[in-house]
């Protein structure tokens, strides 16, 4: 009869979970779920080696194991520290974390722009979720933000260093998924940057993935940026037959028109996988297939209903009562605008997928004169 592995009991936030050994705190806690899993910014599941960088995944370790119950002195990294059998540890329950947390978001935010209003990954930003959810109003810092000019990383990938949080997941992409690796962090401390060798061009098929697993805008898709923001857009989950990925993705319209691909994601905000891999696409699915028929569709995308990227993609939501007249005293207001009508932005001859680069007034005016 084959041994049965042992399973560690592992109680975070009183809810017990067991697990096998070599689990990982955050990888305990999300077997929980919920609120009861640490926010990570660095670690990814299935990127080899991540985690460890950014200490936003802080938790207290009120009792070490049934053999030997002291809890652990400091506050530890869950995505690194494994459990043992009998731990305790805290989290929301925690007067520690908070603080802690806090302080986190305040190192990460000493060099971020507070861009967001004309960042592309608005709305999808994992490090503006966190800023809101566990930061503080203000910053002590009183010295400037370093700065970097925007970078092209190949014909599809704009890295915008100043945005990086350097946390290497980028760099795991690409020494794991692609045969090659041209790029990584250059110098140390706060000189340290990600950047090509020598500005060498990225050009591998599975280079887009570095997107995806980048949690802020620092690393963004050249035919989508400055596009749309991504609550504007619908998420439809499509897939096609590639021979180089699996070829399952999300794809964000506008219409009929096909402004991004990316990877679908999962809870965590990490590549779904099928049958146990991975489900990273090629950069011929990511970029050169921006037409809706060369998708089939299977429906619109699961999007957490937290994230803004679910604003008006309700179902069975009620539209409220027209109140115009009401406030009016009885009257119908003599003139409504629709936006739709009088936006040359909204003009249908105007691809923006198809468009070199971001759409100006020139773009829209050039149509208009046609
Ligand atoms: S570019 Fe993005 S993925 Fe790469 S280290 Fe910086 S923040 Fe992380
Ligand atoms: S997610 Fe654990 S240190 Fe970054």
């Amino acid at each position: 009869m084959a041994d049965e592995q042992q399973l560690f009991k592992v109680t975070i936030d009183n809810i017990t979970v067991e697990v096998e050994p070599g689990t990982t705190i955050l990888m305990a806690a999300r077997k929980i779920g919920g609120d009861v899993t640490p926010p990570a910014m660095c670690f990814y599941s299935k990127l080899q080696g991540s985690g460890g960088k950014c200490r936003t995944c802080l938790v207290e370790v009120s009792k070490g194991s049934e053999k030997d119950p002291r809890p652990m002195p400091k506050l530890v990294a869950s995505c690194r520290t494994t459990v043992m059998d009998g731990m305790e540890v805290k989290n929301i329950t925690s007067a520690k974390v908070p603080e802690a947390r806090a302080g986190v978001v305040e190192f990460l935010l000493l060099n971020h722009p507070l861009d967001c209003p004309i960042c592309d990954q608005a709305g999808e930003c994992h490090l503006q979720d966190l800023g809101y959810e566990h930061g503080k109003e203000g910053t002590r810092y009183e010295f400037s933000r370093r700065t970097f000019e925007k970078e092209d990383i190949g014909p599809y990938i704009q890295l915008h260093m100043t945005r990086c949080i350097l946390c290497y997941r980028c760099t795991y992409v690409a020494a794991q998924l692609t045969d090659n690796r041209v790029h990584g962090v250059l110098d140390r401390g706060d000189h340290a940057e990600i950047s090509t060798y020598i500005s060498k061009a990225i050009s591998n098929d599975f280079s887009g993935n570095m997107i995806d697993v980048c949690p802020v805008g620092a690393l963004t898709d050249k035919t989508f940026r400055f596009k749309n923001r991504v609550w504007f857009t619908k998420p439809v989950s499509a897939h096609r037959n590639c021979d180089k990925c699996c070829g399952k993705v999300t794809i964000w319209n506008r219409g009929d028109e096909v402004l991004r691909v990316t990877a679908r994601k999962d809870e965590w905000g990490e590549v779904e996988s099928y049958d146990g891999k991975p489900g990273w696409i090629c950069n011929t699915c990511r970029f050169d297939k921006k037409k809706m028929s060369d998708w089939t569709i299977e429906g619109p995308a699961n999007i957490n209903r937290h994230s803004v990227i679910s604003t008006n993609h309700y179902v069975g939501a009620q539209k409220p009562a027209e109140f115009l007249p009401e406030l009016m005293g009885g009257r119908n207001p003599k003139m409504l605008m629709d936006i739709h009508d009088v936006s040359d932005v909204n003009d249908p001859k105007v691809d923006l997928s198809l468009l070199p680069g971001p759409a100006t007034g020139a773009t829209f005016t050039k149509t208009k004169e046609q």
